[in-house]
C-alpha cells in the first residue's frame, strides 16, 4: 500500500503529539525523574546537597510523601506566594513546571533515592543543650524524637537533613507568616503557633543547633 496524503498527515500528528507529551509514556518513570532533575541541579546541586548562595536546601533523601506535598504547595501557590517570600519566589517557578500527570511523583522518587547530604553545620552561637529542652519540650510530638517528621501529622516535615541556614530561616518565616498562614494551609497553621512560641532569635539558634545533631 502506499503512502497517501492521510497517512503522511498521522505520522506528522503521531510526531507532533510524541514532542509535546514527550514520549514519556514510553520512558520509565525512573528516566523521567531524573531528567526532570536536571532543571533542579541548577540551584540544589547535581548530589541535591543544596546551594547557600542561592538558598537552595539540601532535598536528598528527604522522603517521597514530603518531597510531593511540598512541590504540590509551591504548585498551587499555599507557598512561595508570599510577597516577603524572597526564596519561595524562587522556587515557586520551577515546581509550575512540572506540568504533566506523574511529574511530581518522577522528580520526588529521583530526589528521594539520592544518599542524605547534609551539609555541616554553618550557624554560630547556638547552644545545643538548651535546644534539646525546648525541642523536646515544643516540638518532639510532632516532628518525632529523631527528627524523622510524621506525614500522619499533617506532613510535619522531617528536620534530620536539612541545613541550619536553611531550618532556621523556614522557623522564621512561620514566625512571620511568609510560610504556613496562607488560608487552606492547615501543616502551617498547625505548626506556627509552635514556633511563635520560641522566645527569640537565639532561641532559634539553640533549637536549630540540636536539630543539626540529630543523625539522618
Ligand atoms: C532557581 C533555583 C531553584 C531551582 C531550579 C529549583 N529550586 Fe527547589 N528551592 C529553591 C529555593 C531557593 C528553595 C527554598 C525556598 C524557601 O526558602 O522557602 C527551594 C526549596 C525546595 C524544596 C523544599 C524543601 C523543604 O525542605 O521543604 C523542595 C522539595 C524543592 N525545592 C525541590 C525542587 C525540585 C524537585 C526542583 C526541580 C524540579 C527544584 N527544587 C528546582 C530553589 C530552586
Ligand atoms: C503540632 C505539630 C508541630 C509541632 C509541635 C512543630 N511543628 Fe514544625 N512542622 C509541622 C508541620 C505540619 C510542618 C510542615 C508544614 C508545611 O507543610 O509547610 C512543619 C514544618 C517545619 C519546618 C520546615 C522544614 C522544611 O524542610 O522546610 C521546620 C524547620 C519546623 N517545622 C521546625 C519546628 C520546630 C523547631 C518546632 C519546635 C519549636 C516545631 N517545628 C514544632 C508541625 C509541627
Amino acid at each position: 500500500m502506499a503512502l497517501n496524503r492521510n497517512h503522511v498527515a498521522m505520522f506528522a500528528l503521531v510526531a507532533v503529539s510524541c514532542f509535546v507529551v514527550g514520549c514519556s509514556a514510553r520512558a520509565d518513570e525512573n528516566e523521567r525523574g531524573a531528567d526532570l532533575y536536571r532543571l533542579c541541579a541548577a540551584c540544589h546541586g547535581e548530589s541535591a546537597a543544596g546551594y547557600e548562595a542561592v538558598g537552595a536546601p539540601a532535598i536528598a533523601g528527604l522522603p517521597q510523601w514530603y518531597l510531593e506535598a511540598q512541590l504540590k504547595q509551591f504548585r498551587d501557590g499555599t507557598r512561595g506566594t508570599h510577597f516577603d517570600d524572597i526564596m519561595g519566589m524562587r522556587m515557586r517557578p520551577m515546581a509550575r513546571m512540572l506540568m504533566r500527570d506523574g511529574d511530581v511523583e518522577a522528580v520526588s522518587a529521583h530526589v528521594a533515592a539520592m544518599p542524605v547530604a547534609r551539609p555541616a553545620p554553618s550557624l554560630t552561637g547556638g547552644d545545643a543543650d538548651n535546644g534539646k529542652a525546648i525541642y523536646t519540650a515544643t516540638c518532639v510530638a510532632c516532628h518525632g524524637a529523631d527528627g524523622v517528621g510524621n506525614q500522619g501529622m499533617l506532613g510535619a516535615a522531617p528536620l534530620n537533613h536539612s541545613s541550619d541556614w536553611y531550618l532556621f530561616r523556614q522557623v522564621e518565616n512561620f514566625r512571620a507568616g511568609v510560610r504556613g498562614a496562607r488560608a487552606g494551609d492547615q501543616g502551617g497553621a498547625l505548626m506556627r503557633p509552635m514556633v511563635l512560641q520560641l522566645a527569640d532569635e537565639q532561641a532559634i539558634k539553640d533549637v536549630v543547633a540540636y536539630i543539626m545533631t540529630l543523625a539522618n
